[in-house]
Order: structure tokens, then C-alpha cells, then sequence
């Protein structure tokens, strides 16, 4: 089934306080990543090193949204969007992880809030979208506490700077790629294959969010906390497929759902990874510290996978996301079956009711814990047209589809407050470097030139009617 119930969207409407607003991330949109006294990330040594970004792109110019920051503003304005997420570059702010503080990095933050408030757009600020300083990961990264306790200090430093002029913190973005691509898989930076360190990963960046919460909390009583997890959709196939599912759902989802929501890690994963590790990384009151209250859960979702176990255990992986070391430790005997078509340019399936199925299962579980879907969108290789601008049919198909079926889990009881499209810009795609584009609007790399795409349009159009149209 593939989305059926949200083919028809013509004429159906949005809640009145329903948030429309658009994302990036600092690192793959910033570049001047040597100005104004920014520390090195750990993707910027990862991009410079041969071979682990296609083409050899890096971030070092990027959409030069550093230089271009009012344009970009008035961009957001144009589109009549509510909201904005962005994330703070943590080298910029604190170059080496943690101690002295850059003034010029915080500054530029304050520009961009004070900016997004002038025009009356909500800052929803992400304080780790991935780019972790060098000098943290030369310590350990994300494998040892330190790491964490950094994050705090850090959380703490943005929460007296910004104050009470951001709308919503979010501590990470997706700590699955930062644990498993980053640390067991390798296709993210740091570039490590250890599923050992990636546990211990996956154990930190849960720590760095509690602490992080609490620090902004201490700060700032009241404020609107947040974390946005790329929640895994699989789909089970033959008799395999259920005991698939609970593997990978365990390890990608529930490490981070259950200590954060719920104070405690799944037994089932602990028994899963038992020849990887006995968790004893995890000391009395970490627990308790991960668990904190937030006020709304960010939702990551593009696509879905079918999965069943494999006969032989041969310990690799062949889905969309990587290739080489499983990114999921402890059910490498998972096999991830073709996606079936149409695809979009990431080789991702198309398969909108997998939000709804998500939405609707996360409010089933979490009743009472508000959802946000904080990026959504597809990237497909845009052709300019004769008058200029990119006709983008496809991408208007897939978000208008992925915004039916989120209307579904909302009529089907789910609490969804808002819908943040992936991206405003085109931008730097991570290991894939500028190959691949999910700007609604269009930058040109030569001239760093913005132009809205037909899907920008059209979105800007939906937020105006607070409706959907049909196909
Ligand atoms: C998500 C990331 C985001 C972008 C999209 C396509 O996993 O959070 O930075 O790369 O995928």
C-alpha cells in the first residue's frame, strides 16, 4: 500500500495553530568555515579526506548562507512560512568544544533570530545537527562522557545568549546517523566502523539530549524543549519479517525513544547487542538524566524499508543508506529487500502512508506528547527550464502526497503541530555532496543565485490557504 488513503488532498485543511516552516542544518548550507574564528568540525576534516565525499565536495563555501543571511531571511518571509529550523554550527560558538567562548559566532546567531523575530518568523533552533568540533572528536567524540558534558556546557552557553527569543530548542538531529552511520558504518564523518563505539555513541548523544534539556531548562524555566529523531518505517516480509522488524526497531528506534521517554533502555536490545557489549558505559543516574520531560517530539521521515532476515549472516547491508558495516548494530542478520519504484534520486521509495503508519503509532504510544514533523522532502535531479526555473512536479507530488497522509494520522487522532519541509535550499548532501538537490529553492553553485522552484511556489501556496490541493 502505498499512500492510497492520501492520493485525494484537494480542499482538505489544516488545523488554525498548524506550523508550516521550512529546514537546514549549519554545516550543510553556512560554508565561511574558517571565518570569524570557527573551529574545525569533524566534517570538515571528513569532507577533505579523499574519497569520503563524492566528487570531493566539502562545506567549505556551501550556499554561503553565512554571507547571504538576509537574503535568505527574506526568502523564508516570501514563502509566508511561520517557522524556521536551522542549527547552530558548535564550532563557531565554542571553536574547540567547550571553554572560551567566539563572540563573532554567537553574534551571527543573534542575527539570524533577531532576523527570523523582525519578520515574524518562529526560530526553532538545533543545537546538533552533526557537526561535532575536531577537538571533541580527537578526545574521544561521541564514544565518551566528556562528550556529553560538553554538549551541556555548550547548551548552556546558547540558552543565556539567545534566551527566550527561540521558539523551540532541539537538542540532536537524528542520533541514529550521528551513532551508526558516523561510528559503525562509516559513510559519515567521523568515518568509524566500530559497533562497540557506535553503542557508546548512541548512549552519549541520549546523555548530551537530557543534559542539554536540563541545562537550557535551568536557563531558561519554561522553555519549549525538543528532539527530532529520524524514526525508522519498516515493512515486514515472509515469516522473517516481524523478528526483522523488532530487531531494527529496537536498535534505530527505541534506543532513543525508550531512555528518553520512557527512562530505560529496551531489554530486547540489550539482549540483541549482548556480544557486542554488556552496557556497562551506562553509570547509575544516566538514566534518569535522559528522561526528561519535552514538549514536543521532532519527526524525521522520507521513506521505507522491507526488510526479513537474511539465511547467512554475513554481517553487511544492502539498504539505501549505506553500504559496508551494518549501521545497525546487533541485527546485521536483517536484509533490507530492494525498494520498489518510483524512486527518488537518493534510490529512496515513495511511501506516504509510512508517515501516517508512524504518526499514528508514535500518538497510540505517546498520548500525550505533541509531534512535529521537522523534515519531510525529496531530492530529484531538477532540470532547468527554458524560462529559468525548475518545474519540479515530482517534488510537488511527494510533498503534497506526504502532507495528505500526514492530515490522515491528524483526522486518525495523532496531535501533529507543524510540518518543516527538507529544504529551503539546495545544499550540501552530506557524503553525496552537492549532487543531490531538496531545495525547494534552487541554488545555483556557480553563483550561489536563488531561485525558487515551482515547488516553492506551490508550498507557499498551501501555507496561504492553510489547504492542500489536488493532484
Ligand atoms: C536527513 C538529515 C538532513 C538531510 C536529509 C536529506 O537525514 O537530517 O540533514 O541530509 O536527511
Amino acid at each position: 500500500m502505498v499512500g492510497d488513503r492520501a492520493e485525494d488532498g484537494a480542499g482538505r485543511t489544516f488545523p488554525a495553530d498548524f506550523t508550516f516552516g521550512a529546514a537546514t542544518a549549519s554545516y550543510q548550507i553556512e560554508g565561511a568555515v574558517e571565518e570569524d574564528g570557527r573551529g574545525p568540525s569533524i566534517w570538515d576534516t571528513f569532507s577533505h579526506t579523499p574519497g569520503k565525499v563524492d566528487r570531493g565536495d566539502t562545506g567549505d563555501v556551501a550556499d554561503d548562507h553565512y554571507h547571504r543571511l538576509e537574503e535568505d531571511l527574506d526568502l523564508l518571509q516570501s514563502l509566508g512560512l511561520a517557522a524556521y529550523r536551522f542549527s547552530v554550527s558548535w564550532s563557531r560558538v565554542l571553536p574547540t568544544g567547550r571553554g572560551p567562548v567566539n563572540q563573532a559566532g554567537i553574534d551571527f546567531y543573534g542575527r539570524l533570530v533577531d532576523g527570523l523575530l523582525a519578520r515574524g518568523i518562529q526560530p526553532v533552533a538545533t543545537l546538533y545537527h552533526w557537526d561535532l568540533p575536531q577537538a571533541l572528536e580527537d578526545e574521544g567524540g561521541w564514544t565518551v562522557r566528556t562528550t556529553a558534558e560538553a554538549f551541556r556546557e555548550y547548551a548552556r552557553v546558547l540558552a543565556a545568549a539567545l534566551g527566550d527569543r527561540v521558539h523551540t530548542w532541539t537538542t540532536l538531529n537524528e542520533p541514529w546517523c550521528s551513532a551508526y552511520l558516523g561510528y559503525a558504518n562509516g559513510v559519515h564523518a567521523p568515518g568509524r566502523a566500530d559497533p562497540l563505539a557506535a553503542l557508546q555513541a548512541a548512549h552519549h548523544l541520549n546523555l548530551a539530549h537530557g543534559m542539554g534539556v536540563q541545562a537550557i531548562r535551568e536557563a531558561l524555566p519554561g522553555a519549549r524543549c525538543s528532539v527530532t529523531l529520524n524514526l525508522h518505517v519498516f515493512r515486514p516480509v515472509g515469516d522473517t519479517g516481524a523478528e526483522a522488524v523488532r530487531r531494527l526497531d529496537a536498535v534505530a528506534n527505541r534506543v532513543f525513544l525508550g531512555p528518553m521517554l520512557q527512562g530505560a533502555y529496551p531489554d530486547d536490545l540489550k539482549a540483541d547487542t549482548a556480544a557486542i557489549t554488556d552496557w556497562s558505559f551506562v553509570r547509575a543516574d544516566d538514566l534518569q538524566q535522559i528522561h526528561q520531560p519535552l514538549d514536543v517530539l521532532g519527526v524525521n521521515y522520507y521513506s521505507s524499508n522491507r526488510v526479513r532476515l537474511r539465511p547467512d549472516d554475513t554481517g553487511s547491508v544492502d539498504s539505501a543508506d549505506a553500504v559496508g558495516p551494518s549501521p545497525f548494530p546487533g541485527a546485521e542478520q536483517v536484509q533490507f529487500l530492494p525498494p520498489s519504484g518510483p524512486l527518488t534520486d537518493m534510490g529512496w521509495n515513495i511511501d506516504p502512508a509510512g508517515l501516517s503508519d508512524l504518526l499514528t503509532s508514535l500518538a497510540a504510544t505517546y498520548p500525550k506528547l505533541p509531534l512535529m514533523i521537522t523534515e519531510n522532502g525529496a531530492a530529484f535531479p531538477d532540470r532547468i527550464g527554458d524560462d529559468g526555473v525548475v518545474h519540479d512536479e515530482d517534488r510537488i507530488d511527494y510533498v503534497r502526497r506526504h502532507l495528505g497522509a500526514l492530515l490522515d494520522a491528524i483526522d486518525a487522532g495523532a496531535d501533529v503541530r507543524g510540518y518543516f519541509v527538507w529544504s529551503l535550499l539546495d545544499n550540501f548532501e552530506w557524503a553525496l555532496g552537492y549532487g543531490k538537490r531538496f531545495g525547494i529553492v534552487r541554488v545555483d553553485y556557480d553563483t550561489l543565485e536563488r531561485t525558487p522552484k515551482d515547488s516553492a511556489r506551490w508550498y507557499a501556496g498551501v501555507v496561504a490557504r492553510r489547504a492542500l490541493d489536488g493532484p
